[in-house]
């Protein structure tokens, strides 16, 4: 049998360039940036997106493109509304259409935020920004499909590839005395490897056990806020040799920021459903946290 074929895009983002890795041994992976070899991966095209598409004939379409500029999107949300919900909704047309799985990523901004307890995929949702309500019309255009998908809302992501806030919080304690984060939103910063990963072995379980489609929540264990993560990191570069500059993380509510976009303060996530589901253990975030630092620091 004919290994399947892997339709990704946004190969080239934190979650999609992690998936390149997690994919290549379910298949052959094509990777398909916004422009390549006369095909078109570009979302805000969806008329040429649906013909590579109908010519590629995936047997599973992965789609890691997004529009994750959370405050830009406020004040562009018709570009936010063409990448988040309409385009998935033509991919999941498309999968429906070929017979091809989608899997599909969304995330915790599809909440208010309201509470403390970790939600779950039955939670009533309330987005508070445009980001999160283009975010959820793409899930519910999936659900609405029929297609075969798999759906994984996650939080806080970071990559050891290009920026992100761990690293921007080593560059500040660098060069100052006294920093200023958030703390009081929480959640669980998640890898993109991990997603990766996590999206490789449930791809591998869905070809067994076709019931197994459906939305899940996906996040690293445990919990922390912006705050206590920016601590972590910086107790941890100072244990493995960094010499830091920094005296004092000061912890400061959300008002004290203020930012175009709204943001939950509660993203924990209950990710039973995807633990039972697919049996597996999520590591705390900390272990994925302290493997890119190694990474980044080289120690
Ligand atoms: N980042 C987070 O904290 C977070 C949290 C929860 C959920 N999520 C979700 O997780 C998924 C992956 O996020 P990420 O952090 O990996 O995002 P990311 O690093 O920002 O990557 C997004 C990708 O989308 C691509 N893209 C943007 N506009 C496009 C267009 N018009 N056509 C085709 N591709 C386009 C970008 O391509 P270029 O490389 O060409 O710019 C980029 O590769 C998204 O669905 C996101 O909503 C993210």
């Amino acid at each position: 049998m004919a290994p399947p074929k892997i339709l990704l895009l946004g190969p080239n983002g934190q979650v999609g360039w992690e998936l390149r890795r997690a994919l290549a041994p379910l298949g052959r992976v094509i990777a398909l940036g916004r422009e390549h070899d006369g095909l078109c991966g570009d979302l805000t095209h969806p008329g040429e997106l649906a013909g590579s598409v109908r010519m590629l004939r995936p047997d599973i379409i992965v789609n890691a493109a997004a529009h994750t500029a959370v405050d830009k999107a406020e004040s562009e949300p018709a570009l936010a509304e063409l990448l988040n919900a309409r385009a998935p909704a033509t991919l999941a047309r498309l999968a429906a259409e070929l017979g091809a799985t989608l899997v599909h990523y969304s995330t915790d901004y599809v909440f208010d935020g309201s509470g403390e307890q970790p939600r779950d995929e039955g939670a009533a949702t309330g987005p508070l920004s445009v980001y999160g309500r283009s975010k959820l019309a793409g899930e519910e255009a999936i659900q609405a499909s029929g297609c075969r998908h798999l759906i994984f809302r996650t939080s806080w992501v970071y990559a050891a590839r290009g920026g992100n806030f761990a690293k921007t919080m080593l560059r500040l304690a660098g060069e100052r005395e006294q920093l200023r984060v958030i703390a009081d939103q929480i959640g669980a910063p998640t890898g993109a490897e991990l997603i990766a990963d996590v999206t490789a072995h449930a791809l591998r379980a869905l070809a067994q056990r076709p019931e197994l489609a459906g939305l899940y929540h996906l996040a690293a264990d445990g919990q922390t806020s912006w705050h206590g993560y920016a601590e972590h990191v910086i107790a941890w570069a100072r244990r493995h040799g960094q010499d830091l500059k920094v005296q004092t993380v000061e912890a400061i509510p959300t008002s004290a920021y203020p930012t175009p976009a709204q943001r939950p303060l509660n993203s924990r996530l209950d990710t039973t459903r995807l633990r039972e589901a697919f049996g597996l253990h999520l590591p705390p975030w900390q272990s994925g946290v302290e493997r890119m630092l190694t990474e980044f620091l080289g120690v």
